[in-house]
């Protein structure tokens, strides 16, 4: 067995590098990419909740005190701040499809808003601890995978009794439009439903991929270069002017002819080594031509020597 040469031994360091990198890079790459992602649509999400709070306050604060001035036959859904929240994200979801907002209740006034299976678990929930203030996690649609963030709707303030405490003391006409069966019964700090969100995912998530993959390539690329310009120099530095002076020096073993050149080429090292290798050959040579001059007779003439 032959120990492996310095080109194997280079190729074999040079590519548990490039694995060890690839793999190192690459994954932890797309688990940055995934976990700013989250963190982006997190925030988009905050916003955005904030700003269907804002319009539900501005609702209950401008809108709401002027529904007493108005007749006892009239109601409309605009002065109702769950409405204009919800119509408000409902033509944003018009241009921006994933981006939904819902406040579904567990015994909603309108129909539309009846809390989903999921929704329902949220508000449990919800209501099981009050100090909970949001929850947020990724669902997985058909299309899509999206960020939601739900956050309780409780009663505090005496102002929403006025519609959802008894049928009796809300508008008349909000009761003949939606009727006095559902939506009422609510009580002061109770959680009656929530406010949910979603943002969408999957573009994020894509788009971090195809960086994860540029990435892949780039290093595939520099490695691939640094491969073979380092194989390549190693070749004409290394081992072919190694090759040589190993030749040159075993021939230099068993002859004498020192006019037989050495290497020129190749890295410093090697060149120094030729040099010592060079110095080497002439001092024996040297030596032998001296000790051939003293006593031819007690046979100093090396074998293979052809006389010096
Ligand atoms: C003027 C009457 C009125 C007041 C005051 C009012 N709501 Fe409502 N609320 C409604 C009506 C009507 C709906 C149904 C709107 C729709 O068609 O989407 C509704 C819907 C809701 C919903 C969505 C679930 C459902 O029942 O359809 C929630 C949650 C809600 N209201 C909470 C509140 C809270 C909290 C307050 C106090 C800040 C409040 N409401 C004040 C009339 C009112």
């Amino acid at each position: 067995m032959h120990s492996p040469g310095v080109r194997r031994t280079v190729r074999r360091i040079l590519l548990s590098v490039f694995l060890f990198a690839l793999l190192a890079g690459v994954g932890g790459f797309y688990l940055l990419l995934q976990e700013r992602a989250l963190r982006q649509a997190a925030s988009e999400a905050r916003i955005l909740l904030t700003s269907a709070l804002a319009i539900r306050e501005y609702t209950t604060d401008h809108i709401l005190p002027k529904l007493s001035r108005l007749p006892e036959e009239e109601f409309h859904e605009e002065t109702v701040p769950s409405y204009a929240a919800q119509t408000v994200f409902r033509a944003v979801a018009r241009t921006y499809r994933a981006y939904t907002y819902r406040e579904p209740a567990l015994n909603p006034t309108s129909p539309a808003d009846l809390a989903t299976p999921f929704e329902v678990e949220l508000i449990r929930r919800f209501r099981a601890d009050p100090a909970l203030d949001e929850i947020s996690g990724i669902r997985a649609t058909d299309t899509d995978r999206l960020f939601y963030l739900s956050r309780p709707i409780r009663v505090t303030q005496e102002r929403c009794l006025a519609c959802h405490g008894t049928p009796d003391r809300a508008p008349p006409a909000m009761v003949a439009k939606y009727g006095s069966t559902a939506g009422f019964g609510w009580r002061m700090g109770e959680t009656v439903g929530i406010q949910i969100l979603t943002v969408p995912l999957t573009e994020a998530m894509k788009g971090s991929l195809e960086l994860v993959g540029l990435l892949g390539l780039g290093l595939a690329l520099v490695f691939g270069v640094a491969y073979v310009a380092l194989t390549l120099s190693l070749d004409a530095m290394v081992v072919r002017p190694l090759r040589a002076l190993s030749s040159a020096a075993s021939a230099a073993s068993q002859s004498s002819d020192t006019r037989r050149p050495l290497p020129k080429s190749g890295a410093g090292e090697i060149r120094d080594l030729a040099e010592a290798i060079e110095r080497l050959r002439t001092s024996l040579g040297k030596a032998l031509v001296q000790l051939g001059g003293r006593g031819g007779s007690r046979g100093a003439s090396l074998p293979g020597r052809e006389g010096g």
